[in-house]
């Protein structure tokens, strides 16, 4: 049995071994670890408003499945929750169907449209933080308005930084494969350059700042830097950006997601980076889309890939099995640092992986209604047995 659960805590070992020994699961087997629950900061559960593609109730399986414990919900929902009467519309749905600790974010603009500051007083007893995810915070003074406010509520601001005057109508990273192949590409300055901006008002605010799917080399020198500085700065990035490039890209929209896939180069500074602690954790922002939305190819298709059941595979079988990173340092970025920096209970929660089996990635055996992953068809170890959530078997 992994050591990792059992330095945490000896009672939840002790516990942990009980609910595996009635689940018939030999725990005395080197092979089968036990982690404490995951937490991922970063999801789309797309309930209320696009129930199509992703329901509560089938994102929070999906979640349950990859190990997960909690997940943070991000806004682009339809109401968006901006809003205590909006955002009450969310936590009945999470109240009625959620199989684990599903803990939304608030929105920091009403809409999210980057004008208005949303009713962030009214909801902070409710959610986990504010973000805009979906699209960057364009002017400042709001942003640092939301920041102040966020500050003397003492919660966070989760950030998509994207500046759109830079995007020029990209969907893919503008690099060698967009030239190739006649695509528009995103340059990774649209990212770094909002992170920028954001880590100087963070400074001056003195606002618990988190930056999401960090994705550019750039981006994560200036994190590294601010972190010197005493800047209360955190930061996640996902699966995809630290196994994959530019270099993997099909014709294909399971390849699509925003920021996009960079190159061989950013891909290493964030593992350097996950290695040195310049990147916190690590977040899926599971995306789900229909089909129909993901069959467009590279140009036409919606942007996001679906992540909660691979993350902990993928990244096991890429970086761990490979040496990259450790195993402990691994379920550190995807439960302890997450639960602390976004005060997330994850206590009573664990789950079983079987590290010795492998098999192929198959999205038609998802509990997630999105299908769209780049890892289909992908051997990789790491089996879940069971999750424990709160002392229940999910
Ligand atoms: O790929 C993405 N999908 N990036 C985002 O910022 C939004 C997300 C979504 O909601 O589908």
């Amino acid at each position: 049995m992994s050591l990792i659960l059992k330095a945490a805590n000896n009672i939840l070992a002790h516990s942990a071994q009980i609910v595996f020994k009635n689940h018939g699961i030999d725990i005395s087997n080197p092979d089968i670890h036990i982690f404490p629950g995951f937490a991922d900061v970063h999801v789309h559960l797309r309930e209320p408003g696009f129930s199509f593609k992703e329901t509560v109730k089938t994102g929070s399986r999906a979640a349950a499945a990859g190990g997960y414990a909690a997940v943070c919900t991000m806004p682009n929902l339809d109401p968006v929750p901006d809003s205590v009467e909006h955002l009450k519309k969310q936590l009945d749905i999470i109240e009625r169907d959620a199989c684990i600790s599903v803990l939304p974010f608030g929105a920091i603009t009403v809409g999210e449209k980057g004008e208005t500051l949303s009713d962030m007083e009214g909801m902070s007893p409710y959610v986990v933080g504010f973000s805009d995810d979906g699209r960057g915070v364009a002017d400042a003074d709001v942003m640092r308005r939301a920041m102040e406010k966020a500050k003397s509520l003492n919660k966070i601001i989760s950030a998509h930084c994207e500046d759109m005057t830079l995007v020029n109508g990209g969907y893919i990273h503008a690099g060698a494969y967009a030239r190739a192949h006649g695509h528009t590409g995103i340059p990774s300055s649209s990212e770094w350059r909002q992170i920028e901006r954001d880590i100087e008002l963070a400074a001056a605010t003195g606002c618990a700042y988190h930056v999401c799917h960090v994705s550019a080399k750039e981006s994560v020198e200036l994190i590294r830097q601010a972190k010197r500085s005493g800047v209360d700065i955190t930061c996640e990035t996902a699966p995809h950006y630290l196994t994959l490039t530019e270099n993997d890209l099909k014709e294909d929209g399971r390849f699509k997601m925003n920021p996009p896939l960079r190159t061989p180069d950013d891909r290493d500074a964030l593992i350097e980076a996950l290695r040195d602690g310049t990147v916190d954790m690590i977040a899926t922002d599971h995306a789900p889309h229909t089909r129909e939305e993901k069959s467009r190819g590279l140009r036409g298709s919606a942007m996001g890939i679906v992540g909660l059941e691979t993350a902990f595979p993928v990244l096991y079988t890429r970086l761990v099995k490979t040496g990259k990173i450790t195993l402990e340092r691994l379920v550190e970025a995807m439960s302890d640092a997450p639960a602390k920096r976004f005060k997330i209970d994850i206590s009573g929660c664990f789950s079983a992986f079987d590290l010795s089996k492998s098999y192929r990635i198959d999205p038609e055996k998802f509990e997630s209604m999105g299908r769209a992953t780049p890892f289909e068809g992908d051997i990789v170890y790491g089996k879940r047995l069971l999750t424990v959530y709160k002392g229940e078997t999910v």
